[in-house]
Parts: C-alpha cells; sequence; structure tokens
C-alpha cells in the first residue's frame, strides 16, 4: 500500500529572535497567530484551518522539518512499513494540535513529519475586516535544494504517489530540477539542483497579482526593500505570479499565485530545456545569484545541521544578474 499522501501542511523554522519574526510575518505580512507559547509562534493564512508555519526560537536559524498531511492513520501505519524496510529512522512526536506527528528524514536527508489528524480551526477567509498585511491567503508548496534532483523526485514519485507537473532538463537527460505533487496543483514538493539538502524556500498562495505588490510596497514603506530578493515576475514555470523575500534569519519565503491544475489523469509533464531563459522567468528578468546560493539548513534526524553536499550538476544557469 502506498500511504496516500494528501497535501503539504507546514514547517517549523527557528529564529533566532521571535519578537523580530512577529514582526516580519505578522504586522508587515499579516499571518495570523493561532497560538503563542513560551518561544513559540503557530502561524496560519486566513484560508488555513490549521497552523501552518511554527517559528521556533533557537540559538541559531535553520528548519526544523516540513510535514505532509496523510490521509488516515493507516497511511501512517504504511508510511512506517514503508520506512522500516527502507532502514530510514522514524519516531513519533507531537505538535499542539497534532498528537501524532511522524517524524522521518527522507533518504536524501531531508526533515520531513507527517500526521492524518490536526485540531481544526474556522477560517479567516471571509473575516476580511481581520485581514492584515499583504492578505497571505494558504500554504502552497516548499521547495528543497538538492545534489540529487532526479533520485529524489523518483523516491517521492514509486513510494509516496507523487506526480510529476513540470521538470527541466538539460540537452543530456539530466534532471536540474522538478516539480510534484499530491492535490492536484503544480506542486506540493519543488526539487531544485544545489547544493543540500536545503529548504529552497515555503510558498504561499496569494488571493491575486495586486497582494504581491502590496507585500512589496509594505517592504518599502517599512525600509526593509533588502528582503526583497527576486521579482516580482511571472514564471515560465507553473506560470505563477511570484515575489521572493528574505526573512530576518534569510529563511526565503515564496509569495505566489495564479498557477494551473494537474488533476487529469492523462496529464503530460511539462519539459523546460536548461537553456531556455523563459522556464525562469517568462519576461526575461534577471535572478540574483544569492537565489542559486542560499538556503536554509536542515535539522538533521539525530540532532544538528544536515551538512550540504554538492552534487555533480555545477554551474549556474542562464540569466542570473
Ligand atoms: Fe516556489
Amino acid at each position: 500500500m502506498i500511504p496516500n499522501t494528501i497535501r503539504i501542511a507546514h514547517a517549523v523554522f527557528h529564529v533566532t529572535d521571535l519578537e523580530r519574526s512577529r514582526q516580519f510575518y505578522v504586522d508587515l505580512l499579516g499571518l495570523n497567530v493561532l497560538h503563542e507559547t513560551d518561544g513559540a509562534l503557530y502561524l496560519r493564512a486566513n484560508e488555513d484551518r490549521e497552523w501552518t508555519l511554527k517559528l521556533e526560537l533557537a540559538p541559531e536559524a535553520g528548519v526544523k522539518h516540513v510535514a505532509y498531511r496523510m490521509g488516515t492513520d493507516d497511511d501512517l501505519t504504511a508510511l512506517t512499513a514503508l520506512l522500516d524496510a527502507q532502514g530510514l529512522p522514524w519516531r513519533w512526536e507531537s505538535e499542539l494540535d497534532r498528537p501524532r506527528l511522524l517524524r522521518f528524514q527522507d533518504p536524501f536527508g531531508v526533515p520531513v513529519a507527517a500526521y492524518a489528524e490536526s485540531v481544526k480551526h474556522p477560517w479567516l477567509l471571509q473575516e476580511y475586516h481581520r485581514h492584515r498585511g499583504a492578505g497571505l491567503q494558504r500554504i502552497d508548496h516548499v521547495n528543497v535544494m538538492t545534489p540529487d534532483v532526479a533520485g529524489t523526485m523518483g523516491w517521492y514519485m514509486q513510494h509516496l504517489g507523487f506526480r510529476l507537473s513540470e521538470y527541466t532538463e538539460d540537452e543530456h537527460g539530466r534532471i536540474w530540477a522538478a516539480w510534484i505533487q499530491r492535490r492536484g496543483s503544480v506542486h506540493d514538493l519543488a526539487l531544485t539542483n544545489g547544493s543540500g539538502p536545503r529548504l529552497h524556500h515555503f510558498a504561499y498562495w496569494m488571493p491575486d497579482m495586486q497582494s504581491i505588490i502590496r507585500a512589496c510596497d509594505i517592504l518599502a514603506g517599512a525600509r526593509l526593500p533588502e528582503h526583497i530578493e527576486r521579482g516580482p515576475g511571472r514564471h515560465g514555470v507553473s506560470n505563477a505570479f511570484f515575489v521572493y523575500i528574505r526573512d530576518p534569519d534569510g529563511h526565503r519565503i515564496e509569495l505566489y499565485t495564479n498557477d494551473y491544475l494537474t488533476v487529469d489523469p492523462d496529464f503530460e509533464p511539462i519539459r523546460w530545456s536548461l537553456d531556455d531563459p523563459r522556464r525562469q522567468t517568462l519576461w526575461g528578468a534577471r535572478t540574483p545569484r544569492s537565489w542559486f546560493e542560499e538556503g536554509s539548513l536542515l535539522e538533521a534526524y539525530a540532532g544538528g545541521w544536515v551538512t550540504p553536499q554538492a552534487g555533480d550538476l555545477v554551474g549556474i544557469p542562464v540569466n542570473v544578474i
């Protein structure tokens, strides 16, 4: 039985100054505080019925894990069987609203959690009088930078039933990036070639393009334009309108909207050539070097950080500033 993964569900970030992070995520971007404990904020966007980003005060910035919602407890059991069969470590943990959180490490070193049940909270989607900041709407995807895009993509597709939406390939047939999904959107998980594994970014869906412009205006108004790293613009891959911003610890957040559906059983993945500049930005805008080189460290299963590895694929794709 292939465990039924429903969707990407949350991330836990280690941050070094919780009040500074609160100002960024809550006061400026407009995420909502669902819970607050000593040393942690549990945040959600306006459509989220559960918390989707936990900020945890820690001595060093990094990512504790990324988490997926599974169908049922039987799927969690099937996942433990898969992990046992592959000799991958796992343990039970708990989180606020999520008493049964299966924490494991995928074969490529990414810290992953999975759960089937969570306390639900009334959404804020139509509580328009409570929307603040840029009006982030819902969790959309995570992007992991890895030296083994093809291997990681293959594992998630073969063992967890992910489906391929789009991919970037060079003239030798080597895969440089892949966008894979479970919920019928373009992706729950993107994989980008680079030194890793590290978290490249964590993305929220936005209600419209204007809300992304507003996020930029808010950061500029707060005298924080240096937190806008790339864009706004339109991706070739996914067709989404986007901006990438960096939080006070350097964690990269993408604000994202207007991609498309991939639910048809005969959907055919879209191939992009590595040397096609339209895949990054349909308008041809160049990408800063930091976007290719920087990412957040991931927590190792036994503690400490996963040591990033450089891959065989070297060089930075075209159209870099
Ligand atoms: Fe993204």
